[in-house]
C-alpha cells in the first residue's frame, strides 16, 4: 500500500485533490485556544513563538474555508472527525454542524480553577457525510485519553 503526504498550506493543498475520494477524514486543526496574547516561558520556547499557527486573525473565516473545501473531499457515506476546544464549541456547532459529538475525557492537563469548572474534556465533532455506519457492537462516545504532555 502506498502512501502520500502533501505538506503545505491546507488552503492551496486542498485544491489540488479531486473531490469524493476521501474514505475517512480526520482533522486536528488550529482552534484558537493555545494562546491568549501572552508570551508564556516554557522550557526553551516562548509560548507564543511556538505556537504562532494557533494565533489566527479570524478563527472562524479560516476554519469555515477549510471545512467547506474539506467537506467535498470526503466520498458519499464517510465519516468526517474535527479535533475540536471547549472553549469555541458554539463557533464549532456553527461551522461543522456534527451529528454527533464525542468526548476526549483527560484528566491530566487540565486547565481552569479560580472558581470555574475545570477544562477537561474536549469535543471531537462527528461529521456524516451520507449514512456512514460504524462497524457492529457498541462504541462509546466518551473516549478517555491521557492529553500528551510536552516537554
Ligand atoms: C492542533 S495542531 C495538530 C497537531 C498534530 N495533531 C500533531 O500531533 O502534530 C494544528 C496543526 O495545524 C497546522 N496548521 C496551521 N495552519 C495550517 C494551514 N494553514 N495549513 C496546514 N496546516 C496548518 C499547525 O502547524 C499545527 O501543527
Amino acid at each position: 500500500m502506498e502512501g502520500l503526504l502533501l505538506k503545505g498550506d491546507c488552503l492551496q493543498v486542498l485544491k489540488d485533490i479531486d473531490n469524493n475520494i476521501a474514505d475517512l477524514i480526520i482533522v486536528d486543526p488550529p482552534y484558537g485556544v493555545l494562546t491568549n496574547g501572552k508570551v508564556v516561558k516554557k522550557g526553551n520556547y516562548e509560548i507564543d513563538d511556538y505556537f504562532e499557527w494557533d494565533m489566527l486573525e479570524d478563527l472562524q473565516q479560516f476554519t469555515t474555508e477549510w471545512f467547506e473545501k474539506l467537506y467535498n473531499k470526503a466520498k458519499e457515506d464517510s465519516f468526517i472527525y474535527i479535533f475540536w476546544s471547549q472553549k469555541y464549541m458554539r463557533m464549532g456547532y456553527e461551522i461543522f454542524n456534527p451529528d454527533r459529538v464525542i468526548f476526549w475525557h483527560y484528566k491530566n492537563l487540565t486547565l481552569g480553577g479560580n472558581g470555574d469548572f475545570s477544562y477537561d474534556y474536549d469535543p471531537i465533532f462527528v461529521v456524516k457525510k451520507g449514512n456512514p455506519k460504524l462497524s457492529k457492537g457498541k462504541h462509546s462516545s466518551i473516549l478517555q485519553f491521557t492529553k500528551p504532555q510536552s516537554n
